[in-house]
């Protein structure tokens, strides 16, 4: 099927709303991204004809919400080329999923351990970090960036000795759009015996990663980056380190059996879902990479491409434009600013003329500091906006720095 733009956007309800009196142009994917009718009818279909808890019930209903859910958790194991089914586990998003395996890891790491981030990451993959170093004594070691915004590979080698356990960095840069070439960095951690996870909140709406290929022990992600519902994701982890890693949270599902003296663990999955979980996040997740996958990442690669060197070159066009995350490996953000303006004001006049856009420090202060900057303007461009919402962008940008300035 040829890709077709106006075809897609007939999808998404939300488009064709107004903002402020002007047709939206929504321009903040990386926070999250809109959502098809598809996945709207879904979430609407299990609400209203077999909305029931699963895993618990010999009713039709609760097997028909199970089946559904177990056919969601099967559909994200292809997309993904999981090998085994139980090593997709659902969490309330990619922040869930670092979260439970940095718990896990307390029972791995000693004093003097290391573990590697990245300059580049978000903070949720690196508070839950840096509170698993402070539990166990274990010490945090940073990768340092370039001023084009990526990775300096020379120096992870540097830090990688056979005291590193962990290595974790995420796939896309949220604040930059720099893609980390984290097949190299997988290699050259697990050289050294060390495990790594991937933070692939920002790239599974732009690359279909193939977690055998790449053989990372853990993945994360979010389903709403990837036009899914809100509040459902899921963690991958070898199947040898989740049967390792203690549960999470007790409860609900999680168990084998339970007294008073004793409690046995579920095997995997369940073992980290406790309670009942998103059943229609799950649900919509399967339909939302139904969609993706009848788009085809391919596809979807080649569009945004197309849209992100035109931003770049039309908004390099205004004078006192700084583009933030230069690397040659980039997908379709743009973190900028205008010389002498704060980010704010600018998001402030673009949102009046229609146009969302993420403004501030993104949750990677530390970037913002390499940069020595309070934050960025955002404007980042999913398959279904279009390169006249770009002039529509770069029309309200001019018109900001004119009234700013
Ligand atoms: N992590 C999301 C962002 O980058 C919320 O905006």
């Amino acid at each position: 099927m040829a890709f077709d733009v106006q075809e897609i956007r007939k999808d998404f309800p939300i488009l064709h709303r107004e903002v402020n009196g002007h047709p939206l142009v929504y321009l903040d994917n990386a926070a999250t991204s809109q959502k098809p009718q598809q996945v709207i009818d879904a979430l609407v279909h299990y609400y209203s004809h077999y909305n029931a808890n699963i895993h618990r019930g010999v009713h039709t209903l609760s097997q028909e919400a199970t089946d559904a859910y177990e056919i969601a958790r099967k559909k994200i194991q292809e997309h993904f080329n999981i090998e085994h089914k139980e090593e997709v586990i659902f969490t309330s998003g990619t922040t869930q999923g670092i979260n439970l395996v940095a718990h896990g890891f307390s029972e791995f790491l000693n004093q003097g351990d290391e573990v590697i981030v990245s300059a580049l990451e978000h903070h949720s993959n690196i508070v839950p970090w840096q509170m698993l170093c402070e539990r166990t004594g274990a010490i945090l070691k940073v990768i340092p960036m370039d001023v084009d915004g990526t990775l300096v590979l020379s120096e992870f080698e540097q830090l990688l000795s056979s005291n590193t356990k962990l290595v974790f960095v995420n796939h896309i840069s949220n604040a930059l759009g720099i893609i980390n070439p984290i097949a190299e960095i997988i290699e050259k951690a697990h050289a050294v015996g060390a495990s790594v996870l991937i933070d692939g909140a920002q790239s599974c709406s732009h690359i279909k990663p193939d977690l055998r290929a790449l053989n990372c022990d853990f993945y994360v992600t979010s389903a709403h980056k990837m036009c899914g519902p809100t509040g459902v994701g899921i963690l991958y982890g070898k199947r040898e380190w989740l049967s390792k890693l203690p549960p999470y949270q007790g409860g609900g599902e999680m168990i084998k059996e339970v007294t008073f003296e004793k409690t046995t663990y579920a095997d995997l999955p369940h073992k980290f879902e406790a309670g009942t979980p998103n059943i229609a996040g799950g649900i919509g997740f399967g339909a939302a990479l139904d969609y993706l996958n009848g788009i085809g990442f391919d596809a979807i690669a080649q569009y945004e491409t197309e849209l992100l060197n035109y931003a770049t070159e039309e908004l390099l066009k205004i004078e006192g434009v700084t583009i933030y995350g230069t690397g040659s490996e980039k997908t379709s953000v743009i973190s900028f600013n205008i010389e002498g303006i704060h980010p704010y004001d600018i998001g402030t006049i673009v949102d009046k003329l229609g146009i969302a856009v993420r403004t501030g420090h993104h949750c990677a202060q530390p970037i913002m500091d390499f940069y020595n900057i309070p934050g960025t303007v955002r404007a980042s461009f999913a398959f279904y906006n279009t390169l006249e919402e770009v002039d529509r962008l770069v029309a309200a940008v001019k018109k900001a720095k004119m009234m700013l300035s």
